[in-house]
Protein backbone atom coordinates (compact mmCIF):
# COMPACT_ATOMS: atom_id res chain seq x y z
CA UNK A 1 0.00 0.00 0.00
CA UNK A 2 2.68 2.59 0.86
CA UNK A 3 4.60 1.73 -2.20
CA UNK A 4 1.64 2.10 -4.31
CA UNK A 5 1.14 6.06 -2.67
CA UNK A 6 4.49 7.18 -2.92
CA UNK A 7 4.50 5.93 -6.83
CA UNK A 8 1.57 7.84 -6.88
CA UNK A 9 2.81 11.04 -5.25
CA UNK A 10 5.70 11.17 -7.48
CA UNK A 11 3.43 10.77 -10.89
CA UNK A 12 1.33 13.92 -9.68
CA UNK A 13 4.17 15.68 -8.95
CA UNK A 14 5.65 14.77 -12.43
CA UNK A 15 2.52 15.88 -14.37
CA UNK A 16 2.48 19.39 -12.30
CA UNK A 17 5.72 20.03 -13.14
CA UNK A 18 5.19 19.65 -16.86
CA UNK A 19 2.23 21.52 -16.83
CA UNK A 20 4.47 24.04 -15.05
CA UNK A 21 6.95 24.39 -18.30
CA UNK A 22 4.40 23.91 -20.98
CA UNK A 23 4.76 25.98 -23.81
CA UNK A 24 1.38 27.29 -24.14
CA UNK A 25 1.29 29.55 -20.99
CA UNK A 26 4.58 31.28 -21.51
CA UNK A 27 4.08 31.40 -25.44
CA UNK A 28 0.96 33.20 -24.23
CA UNK A 29 2.63 35.49 -21.82
CA UNK A 30 4.80 36.26 -24.52
CA UNK A 31 2.75 37.19 -26.77
CA UNK A 32 0.80 39.74 -24.57
CA UNK A 33 3.75 41.01 -23.67
CA UNK A 34 5.21 41.51 -26.97
CA UNK A 35 2.97 41.21 -29.44
CA UNK A 36 -0.81 41.61 -29.06
CA UNK A 37 -0.12 45.57 -29.13
CA UNK A 38 -0.16 45.63 -32.51
CA UNK A 39 -1.68 41.87 -32.96
CA UNK A 40 -4.77 41.71 -30.89
CA UNK A 41 -6.43 38.25 -30.97
CA UNK A 42 -4.11 37.59 -34.06
CA UNK A 43 -5.08 40.88 -36.03
CA UNK A 44 -3.15 43.36 -37.17
CA UNK A 45 -4.08 47.24 -36.47
CA UNK A 46 -1.31 48.63 -38.59
CA UNK A 47 -1.91 46.31 -41.52
CA UNK A 48 -5.24 44.20 -41.27
CA UNK A 49 -4.12 42.18 -44.46
CA UNK A 50 -1.86 41.05 -42.15
CA UNK A 51 -3.36 39.13 -39.44
CA UNK A 52 -1.47 36.19 -37.66
CA UNK A 53 -4.57 33.81 -38.47
CA UNK A 54 -4.13 30.29 -40.23
CA UNK A 55 -0.11 30.82 -40.39
CA UNK A 56 1.24 27.50 -39.90
CA UNK A 57 4.94 27.75 -40.79
CA UNK A 58 6.82 28.17 -37.43
CA UNK A 59 9.99 29.35 -39.52
CA UNK A 60 8.18 32.19 -41.40
CA UNK A 61 6.91 33.55 -37.89
CA UNK A 62 10.33 33.02 -35.94
CA UNK A 63 11.71 34.97 -39.09
CA UNK A 64 9.56 37.90 -39.08
CA UNK A 65 9.93 38.05 -35.40
CA UNK A 66 13.93 38.57 -36.48
CA UNK A 67 13.39 40.32 -39.53
CA UNK A 68 10.30 42.79 -39.15
CA UNK A 69 9.43 45.69 -40.99
CA UNK A 70 6.83 47.23 -42.79
CA UNK A 71 5.62 48.78 -39.34
CA UNK A 72 6.54 45.83 -37.70
CA UNK A 73 9.10 46.08 -34.55
CA UNK A 74 12.39 44.28 -35.02
CA UNK A 75 12.82 41.84 -32.49
CA UNK A 76 16.94 40.78 -31.94
CA UNK A 77 17.42 37.66 -29.98
CA UNK A 78 18.23 39.71 -26.75
CA UNK A 79 14.79 41.13 -26.81
CA UNK A 80 13.02 37.84 -27.83
CA UNK A 81 15.38 34.68 -27.58
CA UNK A 82 15.23 31.66 -30.55
CA UNK A 83 13.38 29.41 -27.36
CA UNK A 84 11.03 32.06 -26.88
CA UNK A 85 10.34 33.13 -30.51
CA UNK A 86 9.51 29.56 -31.10
CA UNK A 87 7.31 29.32 -28.15
CA UNK A 88 5.54 32.41 -29.91
CA UNK A 89 5.40 30.63 -33.11
CA UNK A 90 3.36 27.29 -31.71
CA UNK A 91 1.19 29.83 -29.55
CA UNK A 92 0.41 31.63 -32.65
CA UNK A 93 -0.71 28.84 -34.65
CA UNK A 94 -2.20 27.01 -32.02
CA UNK A 95 -4.36 29.71 -31.15
CA UNK A 96 -5.20 31.94 -34.18
CA UNK A 97 -6.29 29.27 -36.36
CA UNK A 98 -9.23 31.64 -38.23
C1 LIG B 1 4.57 47.85 -33.82
C2 LIG B 1 3.55 46.91 -34.20
C3 LIG B 1 3.90 45.42 -34.25
C4 LIG B 1 4.39 44.63 -33.23
C5 LIG B 1 4.78 45.04 -31.82
C6 LIG B 1 4.45 43.29 -33.78
N1 LIG B 1 4.03 43.27 -35.08
FE1 LIG B 1 3.91 41.66 -36.30
N2 LIG B 1 3.34 42.84 -37.83
C7 LIG B 1 3.14 44.19 -37.77
C8 LIG B 1 2.87 44.71 -39.10
C9 LIG B 1 2.60 46.16 -39.46
C10 LIG B 1 2.90 43.59 -39.97
C11 LIG B 1 2.75 43.57 -41.49
C12 LIG B 1 4.17 43.62 -42.01
C13 LIG B 1 4.31 43.41 -43.49
O1 LIG B 1 3.40 43.71 -44.24
O2 LIG B 1 5.38 42.91 -43.88
C14 LIG B 1 3.18 42.44 -39.13
C15 LIG B 1 3.28 41.14 -39.63
C16 LIG B 1 3.53 40.03 -38.86
C17 LIG B 1 3.57 38.69 -39.36
C18 LIG B 1 3.30 38.26 -40.82
C19 LIG B 1 1.81 38.06 -40.99
C20 LIG B 1 1.42 37.57 -42.36
O3 LIG B 1 0.30 37.03 -42.49
O4 LIG B 1 2.20 37.70 -43.30
C21 LIG B 1 3.87 37.87 -38.31
C22 LIG B 1 4.02 36.36 -38.33
C23 LIG B 1 4.02 38.73 -37.15
N3 LIG B 1 3.79 40.03 -37.51
C24 LIG B 1 4.32 38.27 -35.88
C25 LIG B 1 4.58 39.09 -34.80
C26 LIG B 1 5.02 38.62 -33.51
C27 LIG B 1 5.23 37.17 -33.16
C28 LIG B 1 5.18 39.72 -32.73
C29 LIG B 1 5.70 39.77 -31.29
C30 LIG B 1 6.99 39.18 -31.04
C31 LIG B 1 4.83 40.89 -33.51
N4 LIG B 1 4.47 40.47 -34.76
C32 LIG B 1 4.87 42.18 -33.05
C33 LIG B 1 3.20 44.97 -36.64
C34 LIG B 1 3.69 44.56 -35.40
Amino acid sequence: MKKISVVVALVAVAAFSANAFASAPKGEALFKEKCAVCHPDGGNIMNPKETLKGLKDVKFITGKIRSGGNGMTKFDAKTVSDADSKLLADYIIKTFKK
